[in-house]
């Protein structure tokens, strides 16, 4: 038996996602054609659009369909921060959570190096040790010089620890001054309950592999009437935004999966959540000592997500010694060349880096069964104990 616990990766495609793609991709016509099978494709386009905004409680319009959740998080950091360039050459500052996921911290801080480019200046804002950020340092942040910020990032969820952001309280202090926000929601949509307009955000990314569609489709919300400048240039496609050839088949799967997720969030994520409860009592029945990261109050953090600190052992030996016994999993950090390095979200929450070394993350999802509980925890203890062992070896070496 293999418990595949790493939903936060890539979800399973709901199998509704998958027929609706299927049905799509054996229909020739590109959307952008104006025959009559071009003109099917675009409604179907259009229609999964309308889906998808209606389920992200946007209108059809400000969604722009990507290639995933890089993709929007690319396009909303470079181009709003271009674009508000564009309008005000003073503003500069990119204040970003230090929490982000790459898909945002790699492109501000580009924005920032870029040798031919306008230079940015990046602020990462610190988090609190349960990873939510400091609202009170965006706060004195945006009030140093509220005309020199181009634009805040921060996600709605993050992706290692779980831990709800005060999204809110942030919109509230951005809007103050004006300044647009951008949240990376990949997270967050389908797990919690997310409202584009009442959120007050400028932009929102998502993507379909985390939540039931196919992977390499996504979307960036973005308010009606926001200046934005495109990443890709070419055909004008979606608004002339984001050019390139829309994939119908992978929006059809896309609004599917959206749909779905949404509509049975209550039931699922109250069913994620108390199967999360057995997996981190029975983590913690096996390894006494590991330490649970993250939110400490349930209404503060994604569902499906348990992160923990094993002391004494490597993520990455725990990760392949589980792999070996059928639990897939994650350190929830990306490794760099092939270099396992401390994440940097552990790091932001003030872990040292002999703490973070030891990190790993159970994400549950729509398969998830109380079988995958069990073989945690069968096989957790006698991994542990083995990693430990090895960890010890290596180190007397
Ligand atoms: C918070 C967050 N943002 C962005 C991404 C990237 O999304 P995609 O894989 O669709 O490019 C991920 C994927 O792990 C994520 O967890």
């Amino acid at each position: 038996m293999t418990a595949y616990l790493d939903h936060a990766a890539d979800t399973p495609v709901l199998p509704a996602a998958a027929e609706a793609v299927l049905a799509e991709l054996t229909r020739s016509g590109n959307a952008s054609a104006l025959h009559s099978s071009g003109r099917a494709a675009r409604r179907v386009v259009e229609e999964s659009r309308e889906e998808v905004a209606a389920a992200l409680g946007a209108r059809p319009g400000e969604v722009v369909l990507t290639g995933g959740g890089t993709e929007s998080d690319n396009l909303a950091v470079k181009g709003l921060f271009w674009a508000r360039q564009g309008e005000d050459p003073r503003r500069t500052r990119v204040l970003v959570s230090s929490v982000e996921h790459h898909g945002v911290l790699d492109p501000a801080h580009w924005l920032g190096q870029h040798p031919a480019g306008l230079r940015a200046q990046v602020e990462e804002l610190p988090v609190d040790g349960e990873g939510r950020l400091r609202v009170d340092a965006l706060r004195e942040s945006l009030e140093r010089d509220p005309a020199s910020v181009a634009l805040v990032s921060v996600m709605w969820a993050n992706n290692e620890v779980g831990t709800l952001q005060p999204l809110a309280e942030v919109v509230e202090l951005a809007a103050r001054h004006g300044v647009p926000v951008h949240s990376d929601a990949v997270q967050a949509v389908g797990q919690v309950p997310v409202d584009f307009a009442a959120s007050g955000l400028t932009a929102l990314s998502f993507t379909g592999h985390k939540l039931g569609g196919t992977t390499g489709v996504g979307g960036l919300v973005l308010r009606r009437g926001t200046s934005l400048v495109p990443v890709l240039h070419g055909g004008g496609q979606e608004g002339g935004v984001r050019s390139g050839s829309v994939d119908a088949a992978a929006a059809r799967g896309l609004a599917v999966a959206t749909t779905a997720a949404v509509s049975t969030l209550a039931e699922r994520s109250a069913g994620l959540r108390a199967l999360r409860d057995q997996l981190e009592a029975a983590v913690l029945a096996a390894v006494p000592d590991a330490v649970v990261r993250g939110a400490s109050r349930a209404e503060d953090r994604l569902p499906g997500i348990l992160h923990v600190t094993v002391p004494g052992a490597e993520g990455d030996a725990l990760l392949y010694l589980l792999d070996a016994r059928g639990v897939e999993c994650s350190t929830g950090s990306a490794c760099t060349a092939g270099v396992p390095q401390p994440s940097h979200v552990l790091r932001a929450m003030g872990l040292s880096d002999a703490d973070a070394a030891g990190a790993l993350r159970f994400s549950l999802g729509r398969t998830s069964t109380a079988a995958d509980v069990a073989l945690v925890a069968e096989v957790l203890g006698p991994v542990v104990e083995r990693a430990r062992t090895a960890g010890l070896a290596l180190a007397g070496s």
